[in-house]
């Protein structure tokens, strides 16, 4: 039999939040919620619906390769030029265009854990070597992971916020940080849930853009535009590096009913002011509730909140949620990740985990 290499066979599979039909199909439930993958709880925007409804008479066409009207749309509201705009089938795919354009076999890697964890995967499954560095205070140790460069280092990855534990890294952080790196090393700021931040000392990331530096940052319509199913996602660079990066691309990675209700979604402010509402009334719930519960939570600056709870206990709590009809994250031995719902949605959780834990 045919064998993949070492490398791709000592690869964890991804495990994607389990969707409703199936968690309902197997239970014979109904009325479940999914607060695992950090989706927006309000829906798509009614524009973008209507914009790709449209497209949908043009489908026998290959999509724009180039995103042009996407990308004029973008490259307005940024303020960057078109040619420093990549489009991907998610950010997911920029992150894998990033690594296949720029890793040679046996180049190292450095990224934080717990993050994203399909930044070591793809890093793994292209042969490079992943230098994994712990968070310290549930945030990533800029220090640490500054110290931890090498001759071989030639990416590294930061999720600001982080994903799963809802945390920034500063303005302060990061300048300091971006001195250490050499200019030959690639820093990728994945910001996927950038929209939802209050912070006031959150780093902007633009600026290391304008000071010329090597940098992509990672930016998608996953999160608070409510396209995840539509796959799209963008990233921000050097047009010195896009081009490269473009070369490896696919000629039609983003197809055209994503193009248009990304860009119908751009321009609908009204529904993204409402998805940040709910998002913070939704937090202030939950934090209050998970005090009652004194249930451990990491303050979050994004759509969801990491939750600590009694030692080894969360795939028990992720399977007593599921019987109860919430689908939650298991992120760790005792850790919960659980996505900001709306407010019955918030409720259910509440009302599910109370039953669930021991008192
Ligand atoms: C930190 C982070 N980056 C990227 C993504 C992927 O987003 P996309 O749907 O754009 O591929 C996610 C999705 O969960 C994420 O949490």
């Amino acid at each position: 039999m045919i064998k993949a290499p070492e490398h791709i066979r000592s690869i964890k599979p991804y495990s994607p939040g389990k969707p409703v039909e199936e968690l309902e199909r197997e239970l014979g439930i109904t009325g479940s919620v999914k607060l695992a993958s950090n989706e927006n709880p309000v829906g798509p925007s009614p524009r973008a619906v209507k914009a790709m409804r449209e497209s949908a008479g043009s489908l026998n066409r290959y999509p724009d390769g180039g995103c042009y009207y996407l990308r004029e749309a973008l490259s307005a509201k940024l303020r960057v030029r078109p040619g420093e705009l990549i489009f991907g089938n998610g950010s997911n795919e920029i992150i894998e265009l990033a690594v296949r354009t720029f890793l040679n076999p046996g180049d190292e890697v450095i990224s934080a854990h717990p993050s994203f964890v399909v930044y070591s995967t793809i890093v793994q499954a292209a042969g490079g070597g992943n230098i994994i560095i712990p968070l310290r205070d549930m945030r990533h140790d800029l220090e640490a992971m500054a110290s931890a460069i090498t001759d071989r280092t030639k990416i590294i990855f930061i999720a600001n916020p982080n994903n799963p534990t809802g945390t920034i890294n500063t303005q302060a952080e990061m300048d300091s940080f971006m001195k250490k790196v050499p200019r030959n090393v690639l820093v990728v700021i994945d910001e996927a849930y950038y929209e939802y931040v209050t912070a006031a000392d959150y780093a902007d990331s633009m600026k290391y853009l304008r000071q010329g530096r090597a940098l992509l940052v990672l930016r998608t319509f996953s999160k608070i535009y409510g396209l995840a199913g539509l796959r799209i996602g963008y990233g921000i660079s050097r047009a010195e590096i896009t081009a490269e990066m473009n070369k490896v691309r696919q000629p039609f990675n983003v197809n055209s009913p994503a193009q248009k209700a990304a860009a119908a979604a751009l321009a609908d402010t009204g529904h993204i002011e409402k998805t940040k509402r709910i998002n913070e009334r939704g937090k202030k719930y939950l934090y209050k509730e998970l005090s009652k519960l004194k249930i451990d939570y990491v303050p979050t600056e994004a759509n969801f909140i990491y939750m600590i709870f009694r030692k080894n206990t969360a795939g028990r709590l992720y399977n007593a949620l599921l019987k109860e009809g919430v689908i939650v994250r298991p992120v760790g031995p005792s850790e919960i990740r659980v996505t900001i719902g709306l407010p019955g949605e918030n409720k259910k959780f509440i009302e599910a985990l109370r039953k669930v834990i021991p008192a």
